[in-house]
């Protein structure tokens, strides 16, 4: 079980919503309007985020599969999308990526899940995906820049020092962080795939700022877990930062990439 928290998938939802690139949804629907019988493995669900972001907007009679091994996430899922017959549940833990559900899938899709995951796990999924013949929608992965307002001397610093514990094992090995959506290029694009990514920034104004500070106050663990600047100076930066949320005049930023991956 992973253990993420439902108040900050929620708290994020709609800033990832706002930032998806919408070409590539775009593209998506056009590839499953193409598709006899469209079917969706959503993996690393969560609360059904992707869910709620692409349902509307993907052909009507589209079917989903959900997919995470955290029970609580997944009842949380079943809850908030109701009864829907065209959505069912699996309990799986990716590790597993032999055992994953691929039978009848058109297209995977994920959400801030690939920046988690290791090189061989991207691997061995872009090894099943070619031999089903089925896509790939992955959105918001962290590209390991993050941008504040007015410029602090410690911010790049706090990056770099947060970049590096993203690498460190999330449960699939050592993680690819910033590196997720090129080691997936690279992979899906050396199997034939047609490979096409977009940003996704987060933009967080002055109105984003539960967000923004929720976000601050989850580097602080990193942060020191990764040590190299002391604690109280991370503490300084941290109380500068949060103090002057709401009142920045310009966005802060938070760099992701989607990408989508079509067998051709
Ligand atoms: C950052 S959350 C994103 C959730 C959701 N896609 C969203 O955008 O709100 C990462 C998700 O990956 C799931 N996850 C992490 N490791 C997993 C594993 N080994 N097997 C299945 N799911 C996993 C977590 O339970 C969590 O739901």
């Amino acid at each position: 079980m992973s253990g993420f928290d439902t108040h900050w998938l929620a708290l994020r939802e709609p800033a990832d919503r706002a930032a998806r690139h919408p070409g590539l949804i775009n593209s998506l629907a056009e590839y499953l309007r193409g598709q006899d019988a469209p079917l969706v493995l959503d993996i690393g669900c969560g609360t059904g985020s992707t869910w709620r972001s692409l349902a509307g907007r993907l052909p009507a009679g589209t079917r989903w599969l959900m997919l995470d091994n955290d029970p609580l996430l997944l009842d949380e899922a079943a809850r908030r999308i109701g009864s829907d017959d065209d959505v069912t549940f699996h309990r799986h833990d990716l590790n597993d990526v032999e055992g994953l559900p691929l039978e009848g899938v058109s297209v995977v899709t994920a959400s801030a899940l690939f920046d988690l995951c290791s090189e061989r796990f991207c691997a061995a999924l872009a090894d099943r995906l070619a031999a089903a013949r089925c896509g790939l929608y992955a959105a918001l992965n962290y590209d390991g820049s993050m941008r504040w307002f007015p410029p602090h001397p410690l911010d790049a610093g706090m990056v770099e020092l947060f970049n590096r514990h993203q690498r460190t094992d999330k449960g699939f090995g050592p993680a690819l962080g910033p590196d997720a959506v090129a080691c997936l290029t690279r992979q899906l694009a050396k199997r034939g795939f047609f490979v096409r990514t977009g940003d996704s920034p987060w933009r967080l104004d002055a109105d984003m700022a539960e967000l923004d500070a929720e976000l601050l106050k989850g580097l602080r663990g990193p942060l020191i877990e990764m040590s190299g600047v002391s604690d109280v100076a991370i503490d300084d930066w941290l109380a500068y930062r949060l103090a002057g949320l709401g009142k920045q005049r310009g966005s802060d930023l938070v760099g992701h990439t989607d990408i989508l991956a079509l067998p051709v």
